[in-house]
């Protein structure tokens, strides 16, 4: 099989790369390496893997080099994973985010209805598409809030409201990537994502939580570092996903692709890998053994109190269910961030 990923280079690319060219199967990357931390990934993969992969420094929204790429590899699979990510600069330059997440993902799926029509394409959209849940009705307890109404967490019929031109632009991706399937008969899978966290990822203040907080933590071990913040009360609670898992999820999608292709699957740690911010603090002072020193903002436009997936879908239609406790991804993710933190 032959898969091109954009965005290859940045945290799940790299880790979906990984596996594959460990497996043997053939790999092209696509990444502008725009994001910080996408060449260190590269150079990762070139050390580990050698050279018997293709990688293309380029732009999701060139479509000249876009419609080439798949003109001329008719990869088997394309993962979508090229966007930009970040909340906070989808509003200082909401141009930019549609122009990368919404024309960029429209150009992956038009190269692919010229040029490559048995391509299956996965799309990594995200919950946000949900807006900020401020419908449903939750129990606030003493470190967590707590959804009244969905013990099992959240399916996919829950109604769509993009908030935030990220929020807005990955919805638009998602609707696109699905329609194609309906309109035009293109075999593409959406999956709508919760918190991914593990190694390869360079989390930053609005982009990758668990990793951000790791940082932090490991901070403290040093006493003059002041206190950090943290936006709302800590009570907030996403379903957190290994990316071993996650890759599990995209390969196994496509192995069942008569299943999956035209549907849209909610994507997280589930239930049982759920945790709250408060919740998260408390597993890292007991790895650590250094309290967390933190004050309280403000909380961000748009917050969901509660989100966590509900699986089963994926469950009945490609047999994915997540493997890797919270407990143990998350003493593998201090490591990493400890790594990182130390510069090696
Ligand atoms: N990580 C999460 O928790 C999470 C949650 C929900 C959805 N997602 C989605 O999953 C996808 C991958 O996320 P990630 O965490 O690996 O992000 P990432 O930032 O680590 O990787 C994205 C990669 O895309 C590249 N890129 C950005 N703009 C590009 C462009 N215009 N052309 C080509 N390459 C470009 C970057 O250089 C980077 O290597 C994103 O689309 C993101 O919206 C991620």
């Amino acid at each position: 099989m032959t898969w091109l990923i954009t965005g290859g280079c940045g945290f799940i690319g790299s880790n979906l790369a990984d596996t594959l060219l460990t497996q043997g199967e053939q790999v092209i990357l696509f990444d502008n390496l725009s994001r910080f931390g996408s060449s260190d990934n590269l150079e990762w993969l070139r050390k580990k893997h050698g050279k018997n992969w293709e990688f293309i420094q380029s732009d999701i929204r060139d479509t000249d080099e876009i419609n080439k790429v798949i003109r001329e590899s008719s990869p088997t699979v394309i993962a979508h994973l090229a966007g930009q990510v970040a909340m906070t600069t989808s509003l200082q330059n909401p141009r930019l985010d549609f122009e990368i997440n919404g024309l960029g993902t429209l150009n992956v799926l038009e190269a692919v209805r010229l040029y490559s029509m048995d391509t299956i394409v996965l799309y990594s959209s995200t919950n946000k598409v949900y807006g900020s849940l401020d419908e449903l009705r939750y129990r606030e307890m003493e470190l967590r809030y707590e959804l009244t109404d969905h013990p099992n967490g959240l399916n996919e019929s829950l109604q769509l409201d993009g908030q935030s031109p990220y929020g807005c632009s990955k919805l638009t991706g998602d609707q696109y990537v699905r329609d194609y399937s309906r309109m035009f008969g293109l075999r593409t899978v959406v999956f709508r994502h919760s918190s991914m966290y593990g190694g390869r990822q360079f989390a930053t203040y609005d982009q990758g939580w668990i990793g951000w907080f790791c940082q932090k933590a490991i901070e403290m071990e040093y006493s003059d570092k002041p206190s950090f913040t943290i936006s709302g009360d800590g009570k907030q609670v996403r379903d957190v996903l290994h990316a071993r898992d996650l890759v599990q999820v995209y390969m196994q999608a496509v192995e069942h692709i008569n299943n999956a292709s035209g549907q849209i699957y909610n994507i997280g740690g589930g239930m049982e890998n759920s945790l709250s911010l408060l919740e998260l603090f408390g597993m890292l002072e007991t790895f650590t053994g250094f309290s967390m020193r933190f004050e309280t903002l403000k909380w961000r436009h748009g917050d969901q109190k509660v989100f966590v997936a509900d699986v089963s879908k994926a469950t009945h239609d490609f047999g994915w269910k997540p493997s890797i406790t919270k407990k143990d991804g998350i003493r593998e993710m201090l490591a990493w961030s400890r790594e990182i933190y130390n510069g090696n």
